[in-house]
């Protein structure tokens, strides 16, 4: 279908390429520079809603659907910062609809690197975030009010970095105290926003706020402890942690599927609430029989079954021959094919 259709229309938000580079702001008429532009960037038609008209029938991908999404985060943000008005609305009727079909992939490791954020990490950040807070909720099995509530906080979460300096937020290197201490305010920046808003949950606020904060109390802004922190901003917490180890950001590139689940069961220890982190884990987990994995030692293969007392070293079909990761310590399950 020829991009040509659109001439002369207007997007309902910012249309990004993979990269996170904004190529037609929302509300603006799209012309013949810009049917370029999406030609050049392989932006198929139905990833663009057209406003005044209803969103097209036929399914996007997971990845255009994700692209679409952190298109909405970047212009919501933008405009929270130009009008100091969070768009609720759009919110609730555009945006949440993205993350919550998302969440729904019934292949959970094709929608982990779906959501892991490659380049433009704040915005495809704030999506995944959204999806994995909503898959954790839906296998704690929430209720659907719950689970409305913890997708927007989730998707919500980081809002109050608009207030932080995109040159902190995007430094290579390692942070200075005076640094550390702008980008921990996104919290409290948030909060601030997000319980201005009209109609607007205020647990919503308070997820923003307490999201860094962790069990042993060593998190911020607060320093709470255990239960005074909010369930939902504890499985925010954990799809936080998630979604930056798996993602490619300045000063790191994704980590192993192996180190990632250490990280998380080592974080369950004190920081990170060990309900959710095991529910987690275990759904996580399960969904990797089948599954082709890449081991440490480069060869490729195929889970065939996990090991009930130590689940993260399963059995692994390498061409005609089995490798029992639970014997074979040294080798690792370095990445999921998808
Ligand atoms: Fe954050």
């Amino acid at each position: 279908m020829s991009l040509d259709n659109l001439l002369g229309k207007k997007s309902k938000h910012d249309v990004l390429n993979s990269a996170g580079l904004l190529l037609v702001p929302a509300r603006v008429t799209i012309d013949e520079g810009y049917i370029r532009l999406l030609e050049q960037h392989h932006i198929h038609e139905s990833e663009i809603l057209i406003m005044g008209e209803r969103a097209e029938a036929a399914p996007l991908s997971t990845a255009a659907l994700v692209r679409q999404a952190a298109g909405y985060s970047k212009q919501l943000f933008d405009q929270v910062k130009s009008e100091n008005r969070l768009p609720l609305d759009e919110i609730t009727n555009e945006l949440l609809p993205i993350v919550h079909q998302v969440s729904a992939h019934p292949d959970v490791f094709q929608l982990f690197e779906s959501v892991k954020a490659k380049d433009e990490y704040t915005h495809q950040h704030n999506i995944g975030v959204g999806v994995l807070s909503t898959l954790i909720g839906k296998w704690m099995k929430l209720n659907d009010s719950d689970l409305t509530l913890l997708s927007m906080a989730a998707t919500l979460h980081d809002v109050g970095k608009i207030h932080v300096s995109d040159d902190i937020l995007m430094k290579p290197g390692k942070l200075t105290a005076e640094e550390f201490e702008e980008v921990k305010r996104h919290t409290t920046y948030g909060y601030e926003i997000l319980k201005e808003t009209a109609g607007l949950d205020p647990r919503v606020a308070l997820i923003a706020l307490q999201h860094h904060e962790r069990l042993d109390g060593k998190g911020y802004p607060n320093g709470l402890k255990e239960h005074e922190i909010d369930p939902f901003s504890r499985i925010v917490a954990v799809a936080d942690v998630f979604h930056a180890m798996s993602s490619k950001r300045p000063y790191h590139e994704p980590l192993p599927f192996h180190e990632i689940v250490n990280e998380m069961r080592k974080g369950s220890f004190g920081e990170l609430d060990p309900k959710v982190v095991s529910v987690f884990l275990k759904m996580m987990i399960r969904h990797l029989i089948g599954s082709k994995v890449k081991l440490s030692d480069g060869r490729w293969g195929e889970v065939v079954y996990i090991n009930p007392h130590d689940d993260t070293h399963p059995l692994v079909k390498v061409d005609d021959k089995f490798i029992d990761l639970s014997q074979a310590r040294h080798i690792h399950i370095q990445e999921i094919v998808v």
